[in-house]
Parts: C-alpha cells; sequence; structure tokens
C-alpha cells in the first residue's frame, strides 16, 4: 500500500473510532484523569500558564473532548481546538459554557492542514494524546516547528514512551500490574455499563504498532528545528490512580511522556 493510502486509512479509522469514543472518551479513559494524573496535568498547566501573557492565544490540536482546553478556557484564555472527529467536537462544544463560548473557536479537521495554514497567531501549540494517531508524527511536528513565531511554546503531553523491552525483575512487576491494572479496570468499567473498545484502536492508534512515541526523535526534532527543550517528564500512566501511585513511587517504571519547549 503507498504512503498516501496508509494515512488515509489512519484518517479514515480515526474517524471512525472517536466517533464511537463520543461522549463516552473521558470516562472510558481513567488514566487521564484518576487523580495521580491529574497532579501532572494541573502541575504542567500551572507551570505553562505562569509564562503566558493572559491575551495568549492556544490552539489545543487533536483537542478531543477537550481534556486540555477546557482547562485552558476556564483559566481566561482564548483557545482554538482542532479536531478530525466532528462527534468529538461535538461533546466539547457541549461542555463550553456560555460566558466562556467567546474565547472558544472550534473547527473540525486534519491537524497536518490546520497547521499549514493557520498555525502562525498562536503563543502555545498544544499535542495531547494525539501524536500516536498520527501517519507521520515527525513530519507534523517539523512543520509545526518551522511555522511557529518564536517565543511559541509547543507542548506535547501524554504520549505513549517507546521503550526497550527490560528484562529486569522490576520490567516483569511493571508487566504484572499493567495486567492487573487492565483487570481491575474491566470489572469497573463493567460495573459502570461503560460499553469497551479494545479492538477497534489498532488502526486509529497507528503509531502503537512501533511501540509508541520516542522522546528522543522529538527531542531532536525540536533542537533541529530550533526550539530550546524547557521540560521532559517521563512517568508511568496507569488506569487506576493507585496503580499509577505505585508503579511511580514504588516500581519506578515509565510508560507515558510529556515534553514542552519554546521556539527561539
Ligand atoms: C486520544 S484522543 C486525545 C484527545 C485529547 N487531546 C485528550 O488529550 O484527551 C485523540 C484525538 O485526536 C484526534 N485525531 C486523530 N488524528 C487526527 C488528525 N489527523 N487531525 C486531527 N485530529 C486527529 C481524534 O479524533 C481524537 O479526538
Amino acid at each position: 500500500m503507498t504512503s498516501i493510502l496508509i494515512k488515509e486509512k489512519v484518517l479514515e479509522e480515526n474517524r471512525r473510532v472517536h466517533a464511537l469514543e463520543n461522549k463516552l472518551y473521558l470516562p472510558r479513559h481513567p488514566e487521564q484523569t484518576n487523580f495521580f494524573q491529574e497532579g501532572i496535568v494541573e502541575t504542567t498547566l500551572d507551570q505553562i500558564c505562569s509564562q503566558l501573557n493572559p491575551n495568549a492565544k492556544i490552539l489545543d490540536l487533536g483537542c478531543g473532548t477537550g481534556y486540555l482546553l477546557l482547562r485552558f478556557l476556564r483559566r481566561g484564555f482564548h483557545v482554538t481546538g482542532v479536531d478530525l472527529s466532528s462527534e468529538m467536537v461535538q461533546v466539547l462544544k457541549n461542555s463550553i459554557s456560555e460566558n466562556e463560548k467567546e474565547r472558544a473557536r472550534l473547527e473540525v479537521g486534519d491537524v497536518e492542514s490546520y497547521i499549514e495554514e493557520n498555525i502562525k497567531k498562536f503563543d502555545l501549540v498544544v499535542f495531547s494524546a494525539v501524536m500516536h494517531h498520527l501517519f507521520d508524527y515527525e513530519l507534523v511536528l517539523k512543520e509545526a516547528c518551522q511555522r511557529v513565531n518564536s517565543g511559541t511554546k509547543i507542548l506535547i503531553f501524554f504520549e505513549p514512551l517507546k521503550q526497550k523491552v527490560n528484562p529486569s525483575i522490576r520490567y516483569g512487576l511493571h508487566r504484572c500490574l499493567s495486567w492487573l491494572d487492565e483487570k481491575f479496570y474491566q470489572v469497573e468499567m463493567g460495573i459502570r455499563n461503560i460499553p469497551l473498545l479494545e479492538d477497534e484502536y489498532h488502526h486509529s492508534d497507528y503509531q502503537r504498532q512501533f511501540g509508541g512515541i520516542d522522546p528522543d526523535i522529538i527531542e531532536k526534532i525540536f533542537l533541529n528545528e530550533k526550539c530550546s527543550i524547557e521540560k521532559v517528564e517521563k512517568y508511568c500512566a496507569r488506569r487506576s490512580g493507585v496503580n499509577a501511585w505505585l508503579a511511580n513511587r514504588i516500581l519506578k517504571t515509565q510508560n507515558t511522556f510529556n515534553i514542552l519547549a519554546e521556539k527561539i
């Protein structure tokens, strides 16, 4: 299959799967909302927002149902959200209160096309849990870095960390905790009557077949494109907050990363 056909297939799968995710997206992904991850999100946002001008304009690429976009909006910023899925965007639209609407702009579209045309006017560009859905995340990031103005920040958040399989006891325990975490999750979703989409993700989470996203590649792109790296954070996300706490505080393992950079 040619790369154009594969790219089209990845886009099509993302539209299909996220139409199914819809308003159940965040309830189905407690790894983004449990107390441990909540601490990471809020600390990251506090740190970034303290460096932004109050009139700053923020672009959230692949904004989904507004995981980060709604938080920026509630902190008083002007935000633009772009997402491929009209269903996800509709859920987000319904979550924005009347008094926040004038500071929010939402568009349905592909991140790559949006970057080509519109990225210049933003002070912060966010990619949250979207890079691993892209056919060519390296190209998208390079284009974003080349098109933003000097001083613009780029946040890459909550991406699956590509890493080597490690034959240690600690890694074995990491896999056991992951297994247990999934079992608890399946029971919890059953009790809450939330249907799972496990088999649906295969083609939409395109980069997972290659093991996730390599933060070293991201750092290299930032440096080549004249962006300074302000923060690299690696940690272990889990469905349950208690399991995330155990993984990070006791096992000290990693499967997720965040990177903040600024165009020089
Ligand atoms: C895992 S969700 C993350 C949503 C949100 N950013 C968050 O952190 O919760 C990935 C989102 O990226 C969107 N997406 C996937 N590929 C995209 C593309 N090429 N252009 C725009 N959005 C895309 C999906 O529709 C979905 O809403």
